[in-house]
């Protein structure tokens, strides 16, 4: 059993598809443990992004991400990280395989919906950056 870190971002959040992305996350079996809508202010988003620090995206993609509400959330499943990585599908809706989150709902490059970490490793820092200990013991059984 894998856990990863999905968010929902400000496109998806404003377009209303918040149930959307999760209803596909849970067809394909993956249980959400924890789940929140929060605003990051500019800093919070470029500590989540700072992989990306000193990319030419990084202002926009930190501006972006801190310009509505987000949703985060926990997903547990048998690879995880890798199969909400297809489940989303590529980076750019444009390159993205049909029936993936971000060829059917992203908009472009930047507003592409949803965000998954990319490793087991990245999952849990990501995990760990929006869920307290306490909150993901409350789930477990
Ligand atoms: P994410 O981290 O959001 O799940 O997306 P990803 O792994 O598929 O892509 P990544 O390379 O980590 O990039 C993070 C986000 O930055 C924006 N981006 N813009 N304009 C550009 O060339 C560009 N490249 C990346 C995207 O919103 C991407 O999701
Ligand atoms: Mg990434």
């Amino acid at each position: 059993m894998e856990r990863t870190l999905s968010l929902v971002k400000p496109d998806g959040v404003n377009r209303n598809l918040v149930g959307e992305v999760i209803r596909r996350f849970e067809k394909e079996g993956l249980k959400v443990l924890a789940l929140k809508m929060l605003c990051l202010t500019k800093k919070q988003a470029e500590a989540f992004y700072a992989v990306h620090k000193g990319r030419p995206f990084f202002d926009e993609l930190t501006a972006y991400m801190s310009s509505g509400p987000i949703v985060a959330m926990v997903l547990e499943g048998e690879n995880a990280v890798a199969r909400v990585r297809e489940i989303m599908g590529a980076t750019d809706p444009q390159e993205a395989a049909p029936g993936t989150i971000r060829a059917d709902l992203g908009l472009n490059k930047g507003e592409n919906t949803v965000h998954g970490s990319d490793s087991l490793e990245n999952a849990a820092k990501e995990i760990a950056f929006f869920f307290s200990e306490h909150e993901l013991k409350a789930t477990e059984r």
